[in-house]
């Protein structure tokens, strides 16, 4: 089968791979019918996630059918159509128990914090993901979600990551009727965490990026305000300003390790890796908020230590949330406001690419061409 493969560094491509095979009895085989590829998909490209081997193949957002079960799977069947959630993850620990999903303690034999993820790397359990025409799926009882029929195949690949994390990362704001909340990044996490605010009741979004092309997308999808950081000095007191002097409600961190906008920070996190990642929106959110608010945090970090400013978060009384999402504890909600048409996810979709465009796909993504928010690819067999 066709499948991308990661050879290093900004070097991926297309091979011929062979199809995966049902190793364990609650294994499913799933044929790709979509694959995304995600901010998260850059960090690994960039190389800066630990231990993402030679060989390997990316995607944790993928839908496809089911094609070959094992023995023991007993609620998924040959040609169900699927939504696969990104975390692998086994439904039964007490973790799971708790709805945690991002935080299995079966799935991830390499890590004590986050549970397994499909191609992210041997950090979060070496399974190869979704950027093929085939591929893998353990525990397959537990994750992937059948398709309702009404459900259009671009809005159920976004289901997998993208809008689910973006509505935890408002959820975990702890937003009251009313509030003020500013997002920053306006990549597709960011876009659907300012959606999902005026979901959750916000009174004022505010969306943060050097993107203009984002940020006009972002004003469009969610109706909210955006700011441009390259065209201010302090944010904090910027965000002050706008906010009658007190600093935002909640402030929501949708950028993670690669943020820009801090030279020192961009030079230790990102260039020298002296620390996970450049701790510049994490700054700016702890300065941002306001005494007693709640600093939201789904942005990627390494696993390392990162010089943020604690002290302030303690002085102010802030409550700080943060994870990886649990996207199937969000489905049943998300897919009820799609069918609503309160959200129509697909709109973020600006790229349709086939598998075996891979390398430019990832290019044009992470060098932010073409106006690009979120690419899908497409096998060949479901190419339309
Ligand atoms: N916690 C989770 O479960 C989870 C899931 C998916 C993605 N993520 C993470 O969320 C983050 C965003 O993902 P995405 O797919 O939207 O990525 P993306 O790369 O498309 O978007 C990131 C955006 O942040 C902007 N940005 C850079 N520096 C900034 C700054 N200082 N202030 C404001 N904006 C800034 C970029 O211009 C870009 O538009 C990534 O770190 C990704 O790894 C986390
Ligand atoms: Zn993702
Ligand atoms: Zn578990």
């Amino acid at each position: 089968m066709l499948a991308m493969e990661y050879r290093g560094p900004y070097r991926i491509r297309t091979r011929e791979k062979d199809r995966p095979r049902v190793e364990h009895p609650g294994d499913a085989i799933v044929r790709v019918s979509r694959a995304c590829i995600c901010g998260s998909d850059l960090h690994l490209y960039h190389g800066l996630v630990p231990d993402t081997r030679v060989g390997t193949t990316f995607g944790h957002e993928f839908t496809g059918t089911v094609v070959e079960v094992g023995s023991g799977v007993e609620h998924l069947k040959v040609n169900d159509k699927v939504l696969v959630p990104f975390n692998v993850f086994c439904g039964a620990c007490y973790f799971c128990k708790k709805e945690l999903y991002s935080n299995c303690h079966n799935t991830n034999p390499e890590a004590t914090a986050v549970g397994g993820i499909y191609g992210y790397s041997h950090t979060t359990g070496g399974y190869d993901g979704g950027q093929a025409e085939y591929v893998r799926v353990p525990m397959a009882d537990v994750g992937p979600t059948v398709i309702p029929d009404d459900l259009h195949l671009d809005d159920a690949v976004l289901l997998t990551d993208a809008f689910p994390t973006g509505y935890q990362a408002a959820e975990m704001g702890d937003i009251t009727e009313g509030d003020t909340v500013v997002v920053f990044g306006a990549g597709p996490v960011g876009i659907f965490a300012a959606k999902s605010a005026w979901l959750l009741g916000a009174g004022r979004v505010i969306v943060v990026d050097h993107v203009e092309y984002r940020l006009q997308f972002v004003q469009q999808f969610a109706h909210c305000e955006t700011v441009n950081f390259k065209d201010v000095r302090d944010m904090a007191v910027h965000i002050k300003k706008m906010t009658d002097g007190l600093g935002a409600d909640v402030c929501i961190d949708c950028v993670g390790c690669e943020a820009a906008g801090n030279l020192a920070q961009t030079l230790l996190g990102v260039k020298l890796k002296l620390q996970g990642g450049a701790a510049t929106v994490l700054h700016w959110c702890i300065n941002s908020v306001r005494k007693g608010g709640t600093v939201s945090i789904v942005g990627v970090y390494g696993p390392t230590f990162n010089a943020v400013p604690i002290g302030n978060a303690v002085n102010k009384g802030l409550t700080l949330r943060m994870n990886q999402a649990s996207v199937k504890r969000h489905l049943p909600r998300l897919i009820e406001h799609i069918q609503a048409g309160r959200i129509s996810p697909r709109e973020v979709i600006t790229h349709r690419l086939p598998l075996e465009a891979v390398a430019d796909a990832y290019h044009i993504f992470s060098s932010k061409l073409d106006n690009c928010i979120k690419t899908v690819l497409v096998p060949e067999e479901s190419f339309q």
